[in-house]
């Protein structure tokens, strides 16, 4: 029997990756204030998540995942919020029209302040203080006293993230994301370049599609869909005393939920049956991911999944592989085959960005867009081949014109990765690069209709 579940049951548990707050009794003060907030969100939110995730399972939905490596208050502005979520309602539809599937749109938005670092502590010239850990953490800067972590920015971070999530909800609900809009969603940067030119001919064919929708009686007065969307929103589930505080129990079902995001994931680093993350996402009955790769340990995933989801429901557990290019191909059909083989239901995803970085010849890390698309590529060739669904992409990216990842059809290059360098952690594709990025995956997902009709075909 599982030892009775608490919010605070991880702290017995050996926890990574957590930072040690010099001061207790502030670190007191941001949990009792953080404990009397309302909740970001809701429980219903969070199933009808999960009732969708559990479409991706057996392949009647698409899942895309995306947004910033790592939110920051500096950049905290309501175009780069409004930018990030119209770049990922344009991949969304380019996904739709491709796959024939609802895409599920789950954002890194709106929470995702905490990283995992490879090294507790940094050095430079001979001084060392604690590695940055994100913005609702500790600051950026080398020096004693933004490195200290500091509990105050729990707070900063939640009110960032309500603040956020707000303006998020009015985009989905409030008439921007309208499918007749759709034209006026590519302003901006990319409005000048051969991807919006693309863009514009499929926006044209959903307004013919709409008008034709239209004259058969189905308009936005009849059908809310088309007016507006489901967007949901998502962080790693790394900061267990932020986390924990904003726990609560639904009052419709008596069961906790991390009222934090609709969805958490466990990054590759904490992944462990035996550690506090574990221990903490197996009370909260949020939809969760689980981040695998090169280094994850077959019979210890299998334990997670018994830890986190005893009773095999689909839409609780998304598999996030983020292999790395020359990995996939070889590294994910073990993963795979071991999951099917025991039957679990899970949705799979592809996180094609953290088994990527490398370090550009000016020391900036970087990742190519060509490598990015190839570890897609690998992932849907994989599944092809193990008659498994290859159910969404996760990606980091925002909608601002940065240089941070190089190649992309107008090409960013190493030489000018240095011109708008501004993410405070991994790099992440730019506007255009995303939705570059959606076409060459629209290509993949049509393929694999094709494949699915003429094996369906075949079975008649
Ligand atoms: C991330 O998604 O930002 C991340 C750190 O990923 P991973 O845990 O897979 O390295
Ligand atoms: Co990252």
């Amino acid at each position: 029997m599982a030892e009775k579940w608490t919010p605070e049951g991880w702290r017995s548990k050996p926890a990574k990756q957590m930072p040690v707050y010099p001061n207790s009794a502030e670190l007191a003060k941001a949990e009792t204030t953080l404990r009397n907030y309302p909740p970001l969100v809701f429980a219903g939110e969070a199933r009808r998540l999960k009732a969708t995730l559990a479409r991706v399972v057996d392949g009647r939905a698409f899942l895309m995942q995306g947004g910033d490596c790592a939110e920051s208050f500096a950049e905290f502005h309501p175009n780069n919020i409004r930018d990030t979520f119209r770049v990922l309602l344009q991949m969304a539809v380019v996904l739709t029209f491709a796959a024939a599937l609802p895409v599920v749109k789950v954002g890194r938005l709106a929470g995702q302040f905490a990283k995992p670092r490879s090294s507790d502590t940094e050095t430079i010239d001979g001084v060392t203080l604690p590695a940055y850990r994100g913005d609702m953490i500790n600051g950026m800067e080398f020096t004693r006293e933004a490195r200290d972590p500091s509990p105050a920015r729990m707070v900063q971070a939640y009110n960032q993230s309500a603040a956020t999530l707000n303006l998020l909800r009015a985009f989905a609900q409030g008439g921007y994301a309208d499918l007749h809009r759709v034209h006026q969603w590519t302003l901006g940067f990319v409005a000048s370049s051969p991807l919006a030119e693309r863009f514009e001919g499929l926006a044209n064919r959903i307004d013919e599609t709409l008008a034709f929708m239209a004259a058969c009686g189905i308009t936005s007065e009849t059908t809310p869909q088309i007016r507006e969307t489901d967007f949901f929103t998502s962080h790693e589930a790394l900061l267990l005393p932020y986390e924990q505080v904003m726990t609560r129990v639904d009052s419709t079902t008596g069961e906790w939920y991390d009222t934090s995001a609709h969805m958490l994931w466990i990054g590759d680093r904490t992944r462990t049956s035996a550690g506090a993350h574990v221990d903490y996402l197996r009370g909260i009955h949020n939809p969760l991911g689980i981040k695998v790769g090169p280094t994850t340990d077959l019979d210890d995933l299998i334990r997670i999944l018994d830890i986190l989801n005893p009773k095999d429901e689909a839409g609780r557990i998304t598999l996030i592989a983020r292999m790395g290019t020359d990995k996939v191909e070889a590294g994910l059909p073990p993963i795979i085959r071991r999951i099917t083989r025991e039957g679990r239901k899970v949705a799979w995803s592809c996180d094609p960005m953290h088994g990527n970085t490398v370090k550009s010849a000016n020391g900036l890390k970087t990742r190519h867009f060509d490598r990015i698309v190839a570890e897609v590529r690998g992932f849907f060739a994989v599944h092809r081949g193990e008659g498994t669904f290859p159910g969404g992409v996760h990606f980091e990216l925002t909608g601002q014109n940065v240089t941070e990842c190089v190649g992309g059809a107008q090409p960013v290059t190493e030489a000018n990765l240095a011109d708008r360098y501004h993410t405070h952690c991994d790099p992440r594709l730019n506007a255009e690069q995303s939705l570059e990025l959606a076409f060459e995956i629209a290509e993949m997902l049509k393929d694999r209709r094709v494949a699915n009709r003429e094996r369906l075909a075949q079975a008649v």
